[in-house]
């Protein structure tokens, strides 16, 4: 990761290094002589002082010479500044939310969220980061391109990158959260994946399936079906849940928020179906909001990860008929529409097409 990989780390680390060179020349010599005047010009040499006014060659040069160098320093860091700025025409956008303590991404036109990012290699790439207007500010920070850019609550920022195909070989790349954003600041890392176009068009694809297909009975029922531990509760639960319920679901981290340890008064019932109605239409007069742009398969999985905190053995997790209700009420047991037209292949070709060179 040291060696700079991407045009943009290079000439961050150009000018860090130029920077980092010229304040090095400077402390030295300024130093060493110093020493050398101690020396010089002490009291034992010189016991009387003698004044000296005004030198206009002197005072020229060390206005001049000083703004030479510091316009040179800031010419190295605006060359970089601007490359990064300049968004190529036809990126590839990619929402990306930060929260205590974790990162989602949203893609707009499939309409999918992961937990990971995953960019195809040879594409700019451009990050519209935010922070939920109760949430704090956050950073979002990919070293190996040396790019970073605050998440700010209620701003959209942005940034942009390119990899090449040496990243789909390096991939994953980490990302950092390079604010200090609370406790678990120091956990909020999730990774960047370069896949080939080819890949990334499959990789949309099997997202976009898994995500819309049908709900079967046995495995929502079943907390260790695969479908309910691939969907990835836990990273769910910390990216939507844990802001307002706590890592325990101890509750209570914004007024209102229900304890999860507990079985007396849900508003709602504690059962799965419940939970799930609760995720997918939210709670009328509380703070808990609608999860409905979650997959169905997501919303039970988040229940049953909710369910899993609380510790007794006596939780009435739902009978099959709750289930069934559900399911019915929501017609999950049929492949469900997916919002958008997806076009990966004319997307990619957008994205491809106007960036130069
Ligand atoms: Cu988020 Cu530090």
């Amino acid at each position: 990761m040291f060696l700079a990989s991407t045009e943009f780390a290079q000439k961050t680390d150009e000018a860090f290094w130029w920077i980092t060179g010229i304040m090095m020349f400077f402390l030295v010599g300024i130093t060493f002589t110093m020493i050398y005047f101690v020396w010089k010009y002490g009291r034992k040499k010189h016991p009387k002082a003698s004044q000296i006014h005004g030198n206009t060659k002197l005072e020229i040069t060390w206005i001049v010479i000083p703004t030479l160098i510091v316009l040179f320093m800031f010419w190295k860091g605006y060359e970089g500044f601007a490359l990064m700025r300049r968004v190529p025409p036809g990126a590839m956008e990619i929402e990306v939310e930060a929260r205590q303590w974790a990162w989602s991404f949203h893609y707009p036109k499939a309409d999918i969220t992961t937990t990971e990012l995953y960019v195809p290699a040879g594409v700019p790439v451009k990050l519209l980061l935010t922070t939920p207007i109760d949430d704090v500010i956050h950073s979002f920070y990919l070293p190996e391109f040396r790019v970073k850019e605050d998440c700010v609550p209620g701003m959209v920022n942005h940034l942009w990158f390119q990899g090449d195909e040496k990243h789909i070989e390096g991939s994953p790349y980490p990302i950092f959260c390079a604010e200090y954003c609370g406790t678990d600041h120091s956990r909020m890392y999730t990774s960047v994946h370069f896949l080939s176009k080819e890949d990334f068009a499959a990789w949309m694809e099997k997202e976009v399936a898994q995500r819309y297909r049908p709900i079967e009975i046995d495995a929502a029922m079943d907390p260790s079906s695969p479908d309910i531990v691939e969907s990835g509760a836990a990273d769910l639960y910390a990216t939507y849940c844990v802001s307002c319920h706590g890592k325990g679901g101890e509750g209570g981290m914004v007024e209102g928020a229900r304890s999860f340890q507990s079985l007396a008064d849900w508003k709602r019932g504690p059962s799965i179906p419940d939970m799930f109605v609760t995720l997918t239409e939210g709670l009328e007069g509380t703070q808990m909001r609608s999860f409905a742009n979650l997959s169905a398969w997501d919303r039970f999985a988040l229940a049953w990860h909710v369910a899993g905190l609380y510790e007794g053995t006596d939780r009435p997790n739902g009978e099959r008929a709750d289930f069934e209700r559900v399911i019915k009420q929501y017609e999950l047991d049929v492949q469900q529409d997916i919002p958008r037209p997806l076009d990966i292949e004319g997307t990619i070709e957008e994205m491809v097409e106007p960036a130069d060179g």
